[in-house]
């Protein structure tokens, strides 16, 4: 199922994550009712009425379930699901501002106009969805800034080729034109049933999926480095 909506969008032309283009309707929409809240309080006037707040978070909260869903898919799809951190903490905090949202939306019912109490539930929503961005933008970008030499969803494949392919073939620099590389099924065909005295690879070492992010690792990432 899930493979084959990514296999779909690959058909068209699509082949990265989907939740980065998702994720910028709820995070815009509680950053923008952060910014107004921030103003009325600032220059102590009315803004908008509660009611434009409370559609704007009421807003947010219905995309945030779709982000997240293709924030899980994607986690699937590119990282095989592994538990890297910046995973588990947005995880953890996008379950904060489910709440916080929950929060947001009861209070501001009852609420009349802008007061420095919902001002503090959309600082605390915003501050969730900074740190919630920051750890995605680290799931891309190494710690100081430098992208990554291998992009995170291509690790998976970094790590299978280390412990079962790199002491016969380092850095694959032998097999990089194989025929066998042509395409995923010829590749993984080759894995179950290898020639000469290449050992065969069966499912129980390395799945069906696991042997996508392998074939997507050689022809994408040593590929490029053999080309620089
Ligand atoms: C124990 C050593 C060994 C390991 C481990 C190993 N290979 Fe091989 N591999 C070989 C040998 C030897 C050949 C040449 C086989 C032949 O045609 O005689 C080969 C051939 C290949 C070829 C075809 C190259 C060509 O030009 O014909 C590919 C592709 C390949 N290996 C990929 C892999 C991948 C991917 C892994 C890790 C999952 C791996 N190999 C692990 C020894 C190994």
């Amino acid at each position: 199922m899930i493979e084959f909506l990514y296999d779909t969008l690959e058909k068209i032309g699509y082949n990265h994550p989907i939740h980065p283009a998702l994720t910028h309707i709820p995070m815009g929409l509680v950053i923008g009712a952060f910014i107004f809240a921030v103003i009325a309080l600032l220059f102590r006037r009315t803004v908008l009425p509660q009611s434009a707040y409370n559609r704007i978070i009421l807003l947010a909260f219905v995309f945030l379930f779709p982000t997240i869903l293709f924030g899980y898919t994607d986690w699937q799809h590119f990282y095989e699901g592994a538990w890297l951190f910046p995973i588990k903490i947005k995880l953890v905090l996008s379950g904060v501002l489910i709440v916080l949202l929950v929060i947001a939306l009861m209070v501001g019912r009852k609420a009349k106009k802008e007061t420095k109490g919902m001002l503090v539930i959309y600082t605390l929503c915003f501050l969730t969805v900074i740190v919630i961005g920051y750890f995605g933008g680290q799931l891309v970008f190494e710690g100081e800034g430098r992208p990554l030499t291998v992009p995170m969803r291509f690790m998976v494949g970094e790590k299978l080729f280390a412990i079962n392919c790199n002491d016969c073939h380092p850095h694959g620099e032998d097999i990089l034109n194989a025929l066998q590389l042509s395409d995923l099924n010829t590749f993984r065909a080759y894995l179950r049933d290898p020639k000469g005295d290449m050992p065969p690879f069966p499912p129980e070492k390395i799945s069906d999926a696991q042997a996508k992010r392998l074939y997507q690792y050689i022809t994408k990432m040593l590929e490029e480095s053999k080309s620089k």
